[in-house]
């Protein structure tokens, strides 16, 4: 059985909350040259000085803090702990703690979203109008790297993720390309990938996508 969204949101909250660093370490553990290559891309290709939304930034200490080198970041995270702790280290980002379902930002305001390993914690019923707001969000031009789930999932919820119970949501890589081209944005690269978690081998779903525009 598949939990209501609000109730999903709580879970993913407070088990967020619960993990604290521990995400962040395990992930610094697990050393996923997925994460790192489009990481690398970013890096590389933004022009300096780029206004970025980071959705799901978590603690910041994954993608943030290397993005505001050269960038004005900003991340969003639902989770109190994770933000307060992106807040206490990295304080030339800015940080809102809030749900990117629902967060009130100005259309046409950043350059570059990227949402790494998040979408997949939000109901599939709720990822059309995810992409629809960050397809707003986007000023003409700008572009969108995110991972999504590869199974037609509901939602479920696995009892113990790094000691946390966790929910994840995803859809089919057709219905993930479908939900972005009625955005409005046109995909430019549209690849899965596969990480080793736990000793398993799980795949997501990578898109790079812009806003079209100058
Ligand atoms: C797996 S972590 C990803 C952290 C980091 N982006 C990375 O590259 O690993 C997922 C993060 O997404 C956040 N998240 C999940 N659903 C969210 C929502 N609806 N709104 C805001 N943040 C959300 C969680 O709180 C968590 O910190």
């Amino acid at each position: 059985m598949t939990l209501e969204p609000e109730r999903a949101r709580h879970l993913v909250r407070t088990s967020y909350d619960q993990l604290g660093k521990g995400y962040a370490d395990w992930a610094r553990q697990n050393a996923d040259p997925v994460r790192q290559r489009y990481l690398q891309y970013l890096l590389t290709h933004l022009p300096a000085g780029s206004k970025v939304l980071d959705l799901g930034c978590g603690d910041g200490s994954l993608i943030t803090a290397h993005l505001v080198r050269d960038h004005d970041v900003t991340g969003v995270d639902l989770s109190s702990t994770q933000i307060e702790e992106a807040g206490n280290t990295i304080p030339n980002a800015q940080f809102i703690c809030d749900d990117i379902t629902t967060i009130d930002l100005s259309e046409s305001s950043f350059d570059t979203i990227v949402a790494f390993y998040c979408l997949t914690h939000v109901p599939q019923q709720e990822l059309p109008s995810v992409i629809a707001r960050v397809a707003a969000w986007l000023r003409p031009g700008g572009l969108f790297v995110g991972s999504f789930g590869v199974d037609d999932e509901p939602g479920s919820v696995q009892d113990d993720w790094l000691g946390v119970p966790m929910f994840f949501s995803g859809c089919r890589p057709e219905t993930n390309r479908e939900i972005l081209t009625e955005a409005g944005l046109v995909i430019e690269q549209d690849r899965i990938e596969t990480v080793e978690e736990f000793d398993q081998k799980v795949r997501f779903h990578w898109i790079m996508a812009r806003k079209p525009g100058q």
